[in-house]
C-alpha cells in the first residue's frame, strides 16, 4: 500500500502509561529515522521505568508536563518542529472516574482541547503548514458506544455514542472536540476507538495484572458481580501496529474501530489466566479457587464488542495475537 503520510517528528502524550510506552517502543524499533517527544505528567498511572530501555536513545526525549498546559505544549511543538501528534494521555480507570470524576473531565476533555488548540495554532497559523504535512491522531475507547446485549451486533464506527460512566463520557467529549477541529478548522485528524488492551507495562490496578498478582501471592481474585460482563481483548502491540497503519494511510477526519476478535466474559478470562498460571508454576491449590465475586461496579456496562471491518478493509490491518498466547506472554512479563 502506498504511504500517504510519513511521520518524522512525533509528539506522544501519555507515553509513560501502558499503551503509550508500548507505542513509543514499537515506533522506535520499526522506524529508524523517527524522533519522538513524550509529554507525560507522570500521574499515579505513569511510570517512566516503562521506558527505561530507551531512555538513552538519541531519538527519544521525555518532557514532564500537563496536557492542560497550553503554553508548554506550544513550546514543545515549536522547539521540536513536531509534525505528528498521537494523543494517549488520559485518566483511564473507570472505577476512579466513579469516585472522582473531576480529574477525568479536566484531563480528558480540557486537556484534549488544549492540545488541539496548541496544534491548531502551531500547524495552521504559526507555521502555515498544509494538512498533508501533519497529523493529529486521537486514541479513544469502545466504551463511548455504551453497552450491548448478547444478540446486538458489534460496535461500528457509525454506532451512536451512549457513554455510561464519567470516564467514557469524558472520552466521548474529547472525541467530539477532535471531530469538530477537523470540520471547523481543517485540522488533519484521525481517531481510533479500541477495545480492552492487555500486555506488558499495564498499571497494577487493572484486571489482568491484578489477577496475575493474586495468583502469585495466593490472595483472593476479585471479580465484579457474577463475572458475566463481556469484553473484547486486544494485544497492546497489535493496537500499536494499527495506530501506525492509520498514521501512514488513514483517511483524514475518519474514525477506525480496533478490536482483538477475542470476546470473553470476565469469569472465563480469569479462569484462563489461572489455568495458564497453574501450568507454568504448579501451585499446591488451583488458582481458580482464589476467585471471589465482589459487589458489582455502579452502572457496569454488560458487553462491548468491536467490528473492525473498516480498518481491515481499508488499511489491511487485523489483530495477529491469539489471546491464549498473548496472555501467556503477559503472565511471563509480570512474573
Ligand atoms: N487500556 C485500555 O484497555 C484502553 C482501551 C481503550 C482506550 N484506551 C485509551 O488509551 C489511552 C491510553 O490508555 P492507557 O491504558 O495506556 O492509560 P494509562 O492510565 O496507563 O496511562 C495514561 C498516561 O497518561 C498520563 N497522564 C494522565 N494525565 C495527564 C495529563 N494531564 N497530562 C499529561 N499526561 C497525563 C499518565 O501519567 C499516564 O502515563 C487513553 O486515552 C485511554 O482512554 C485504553
Amino acid at each position: 500500500m502506498k504511504t500517504e503520510f510519513s511521520p518524522t517528528r512525533l509528539l506522544v502524550t501519555g507515553g509513560a502509561g501502558f499503551i503509550g510506552s508500548c507505542f513509543i517502543r514499537h515506533m522506535l524499533a520499526k522506524h529508524s529515522s523517527l524522533f519522538i517527544v513524550n509529554v507525560d505528567l507522570l500521574t499515579y498511572a505513569g511510570n517512566i521505568e516503562n521506558l527505561s530501555d530507551i531512555t538513552h536513545d538519541q531519538r527519544y526525549k521525555f518532557v514532564q508536563g500537563d496536557i492542560c498546559d497550553q503554553a508548554l505544549l506550544r513550546s514543545v511543538l515549536e522547539k521540536h518542529e513536531i509534525d505528528t501528534i498521537v494523543h494517549f494521555a488520559a485518566e483511564s480507570h473507570v472505577d476512579r472516574s466513579i469516585l472522582k470524576p473531576e480529574s477525568f473531565v479536566k484531563t480528558n476533555v480540557l486537556g484534549t482541547f488544549s492540545l488541539l488548540e496548541a496544534a491548531r495554532e502551531y500547524w495552521l497559523n504559526h507555521k502555515g503548514w498544509d494538512a498533508k504535512s501533519c497529523r493529529f491522531h486521537h486514541i479513544s475507547t469502545d466504551e463511548v458506544y455504551g453497552s450491548l446485549q448478547a444478540s446486538d451486533p458489534a460496535f461500528l464506527e457509525t454506532t451512536p455514542y451512549a457513554p455510561n460512566s464519567p470516564y467514557s463520557a469524558s472520552k466521548a467529549g474529547s472525541d467530539h472536540l477532535v471531530r469538530a477541529y477537523f470540520h471547523t478548522y481543517g485540522l488533519p485528524v484521525t481517531t481510533s476507538n479500541c477495545s480492552n488492551n492487555y500486555g506488558p507495562y499495564q498499571h497494577q490496578e487493572k484486571l489482568i495484572p491484578t489477577v496475575i498478582r493474586s495468583c502469585k501471592e495466593e490472595k483472593s481474585i476479585p471479580i465484579y458481580g457474577n463475572g458475566s460482563n463481556i469484553r473484547d481483548w486486544l494485544y497492546v502491540y497489535d493496537h500499536c501496529e494499527a495506530i501506525d497503519v492509520i498514521l501512514h494511510n488513514g483517511r483524514l477526519g475518519e474514525v477506525y474501530n480496533i478490536g482483538g476478535d477475542s470476546e470473553l466474559n470476565n469469569l472465563e478470562l480469569v479462569k484462563l489466566i489461572c489455568q495458564q498460571y497453574d501450568a507454568l508454576f504448579k501451585p499446591v491449590k488451583p488458582s481458580a479457587s482464589l476467585i471471589q465475586f465482589v459487589t458489582d461496579r455502579a452502572g457496569h456496562d454488560w458487553r462491548y464488542a468491536i467490528n473492525h471491518n473498516k480498518i481491515t478493509r481499508e488499511l489491511n490491518w487485523a489483530p495477529k495475537m491469539i489471546l491464549s498466547k498473548g496472555l501467556l506472554e503477559t503472565i511471563r512479563f509480570y512474573l
